[in-house]
């Protein structure tokens, strides 16, 4: 028997077993959109009415079972009260199937995130597929909430708070074998026996979990206060409330209302209605979004490819090289040096130890980084990246010398963070193949790559180099080849108002904190000594010949001097174990009160400056650029967004005022002039 419904399918087994399938329509990824959960409301009514011997929820979308809600649904409440009545109604539908008076089984593979997670949280068992692809999570945080549909106590009572608070506040996923060691799954089998598994449930259904007595101590109410001390400095290391609320309102609620499980989900709603309504939360779902619009850029179907070669072994050459292998690609690494080869594959051994941690997974990818000093995988890659020494002529030569050996169809890239594109491929018979492709350091933590296009690059080499960053799990960004491109060209007025400002002597701690005060992952200072304070200087002297940056003599001397920052173990700070050693102020020092304003209008006066430039084709590609290309406080939601919100007249005044005060660094953009006019929130 069976039935069907837009989204969900009823099949009733001869055992009486009620298998509902879920699989949204018009879409490959099942999410808890408003309409599903509607309809998940009449299939309950029907479960109600006629019990089956007991229901198994499944996934029909290969990809998983279910990734969350509906996001974009959370940008459209007009009020906290709308909000928390959409809230209100999943938790209703949740409690009820917790209700139903048979065996209820969540069978999950792929992605089980979010609301999904809530959902089986909601059912009596679940079992997961023990895939690597299969993560479990409640990542909420991440979008400036916590879990809604009753995850908060359903996964502290199932789990314990320890590893449920591990979960929700970090955000993290967990494979199927460590969500089974947690508890948060019954099973965790292969995928040619989850069906099995299920039936055998039914059939002699197991004791549900019980908590052993000291995780359940953890919760008392006498114990709560106490832990949420420990949970409140841990999160307060990462990011101050005032920021970021999600993760102190969710400690709140379990120390206040976890003995009242009827008043914690009651609480739970308002909380999320009104997290949700907030700016922080609004601004990380436009970052989310940004993200999706971003990978939009890159469709996989647009390129093929299975080789990837790289020549230059460097710092960026073997890191691009591993993370391809990584990813899945063969890479042969060419280089003329031999211990540069050598070093690469020690650097990337340690990578995959970290990101694999099995020793098969390992071999594999070792096995696919293959060190080619002599280039013979040249002729035969889809993707050549180059990533030599930032030389105009080395450069040209090897691009005149290699075009004529690569397969007609292989996609040529230059790694290049200064040469405009056109000085290089001039010199090519067909200057329209070459692409770049600008990786940030470390590339195994900056997700954005900037797809680098000169007036001749052809737009169809363009877009397959937007697909190859996809597939190695990258964002595209397309800029123009300007100087600087977009990050670095914004980057660096901020990076040098820092040095100017520890010119004037403020204290470096000082300078640090007012960007990270704002919401900067990493102060100024660090952030230069991090990148390598000769980088820094390559970039600003490059960029200085093209706009209005003057380059701090003290950079050039501490250079002169061989401090380089983090990797000479000296830079504007001393760095200990790598780490920067930075001494407080003295106790009697004032900070003078613009200098967040100087390090942040720099680099918004010059993110104005690059639209209006066309370096960037929108205001939104800009902000998720810079968001995902250096870090900027992403509760902010973006530069662009940031000035509409604060209001382009009033920072205008601010640049101005500075400019009176400091000099012509802070003249506005003529840009800002068109951007005034649509100032919006
Ligand atoms: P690096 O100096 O660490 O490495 C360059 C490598 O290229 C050396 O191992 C050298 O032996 C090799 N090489 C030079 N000429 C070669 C040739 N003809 N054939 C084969 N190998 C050759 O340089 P790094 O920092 O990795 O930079 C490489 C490129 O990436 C440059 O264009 C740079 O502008 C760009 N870039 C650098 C970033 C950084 O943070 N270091 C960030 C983004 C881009």
């Amino acid at each position: 028997m069976s039935q069907t419904y837009q989204h969900w399918k009823i099949e009733t087994d001869p055992t009486g077993i009620a298998w509902l399938h879920l699989d949204k329509a018009d879409s490959n990824t099942n999410v808890l959109s408003a309409d599903i959960l509607n309809e998940f409301s009449a299939v309950l009514d029907e479960l109600e009415k006629n019990v089956p011997r007991a229901v198994v929820i499944l996934s029909n979308k290969e990809n998983g079972f279910i990734a969350g809600a509906d996001v974009k649904e959370f940008t459209s409440f007009e009020s906290e009260d709308v909000a928390l009545q959409a809230i209100r109604r999943a938790h209703t539908i949740f409690n009820r199937l917790e209700a139903l008076s048979c065996p209820t089984i969540a069978l999950i593979h792929g992605f089980c995130l979010g609301g999904g997670m809530e959902l089986a949280l909601a059912c009596r068992y679940r079992i997961a597929d023990n895939d690597p692809k299969t993560k479990l999570g409640l990542p909420e945080v991440r979008l400036g909430i916590h879990p809604g549909f009753g995850g908060t106590l359903r996964a502290i009572r199932l789990v314990g708070v320890l590893s449920a608070m591990d979960m929700m506040l970090t955000g993290r996923n967990l494979s199927a074998r460590a969500a089974q060691k947690i508890g948060l799954v019954n099973y965790a089998v292969p995928k040619r026996h989850l069906l099995n598994a299920a039936r055998g449930i039914v059939k002699q259904p197991p004791h549900t979990m019980v908590l052993p007595w000291w995780k359940r101590l953890a919760s008392h109410k006498r114990v709560r206060p106490l832990l949420a001390k420990i949970f409140y400095k841990k999160v307060a290391a990462k990011a101050p409330r005032s920021h970021y609320p999600a993760p102190y309102s969710l400690i709140d609620l379990w120390v206040q209302h976890y003995d009242n499980p009827t008043q914690m989900l009651d609480y739970e709603a308002q909380s999320v209605a009104h997290l949700i309504s907030g700016r922080t939360a609004q601004n990380l779902i436009r970052v989310f979004l940004l993200q999706e619009q971003l990978k939009g850029l890159g469709k996989a179907d647009d390129f093929q490819a299975t080789h990837v070669h790289v020549i230059g072994a460097g710092v960026m050459g073997g890191d691009i090289a591993a993370w391809c292998a990584l990813r899945g690609f063969r890479v042969t690494l060419q280089d003329q040096k031999h211990e540069a080869l050598a070093n690469v594959i020690k650097r990337a051994y340690k990578l995959y130890q970290k990101r694999l941690k099995h020793r098969l997974a390992i071999t594999d990818v070792m096995d696919r980084l293959i060190p080619d000093p002599k280039g013979n995988g040249l002729s035969r890659a889809d993707v050549i990246i180059e990533a030599i020494f930032e030389d105009v002529e080395v450069k040209r030569n090897l691009f005149k010398s290699i075009e004529p050996q690569v397969k007609p169809t292989a996609l040529l890239a230059t790694n290049t963070s200064s040469i405009p594109l056109d000085v290089i491929s001039n010199v090519m018979q067909q200057p329209s193949r070459l692409v770049g492709l600008h990786f940030f350091n470390p590339v195994a933590m900056m997700p954005l790559v900037e797809i680098v296009q000169s007036p001749t690059t052809d737009s169809t080499v363009a877009t397959a180099a937007a697909a190859f960053t996809r597939k190695i799990d990258r964002l595209p960004l397309p800029v123009t080849s300007t100087p600087g491109f977009l990050v670095n060209r914004i980057l660096m007025p901020y990076l040098m108002e820092a040095v100017v400002l520890a010119q004037e002597g403020i204290p470096l701690k000082v300078i640090d904190d007012a960007a990270t005060d704002f919401g900067m992952p990493m102060g100024p200072i660090e952030l230069a000594d991090t990148v390598g304070l000769d980088i820094c200087l390559h970039v600003a002297k490059n960029l200085a010949q093209h706009m209005s940056i003057e380059v701090p003599e003290q950079l050039q001397k501490m250079v002169d001097k061989g401090q380089l920052g983090k990797k000479s173990g000296q830079g504007f700070y001393r760095f200990k174990d790598g780490k920067p050693q930075k001494e407080m102020p003295p106790k009697s020092y004032t900070p003078p009160v613009d200098i967040q304003d100087r390090l942040i209008l720099r680099l918004l006066n010059e993110a104005v400056a690059c639209l209006r430039d066309g370096v960037v084709t929108s205001e939104d590609l800009a902000d998720g650029g810079i968001i995902f290309g250096t870090g900027f406080a992403p509760f902010r939601g973006g530069p662009f967004h940031y000035i509409h919100y604060r209001g382009a007249a009033q920072l205008l005044k601010m640049l101005e005022h500075l400019q009176h005060r400091y000099g012509p660094r802070f003249t506005a953009d003529a840009g800002w002039q068109q951007l005034d006019n649509n100032t919006t929130a």
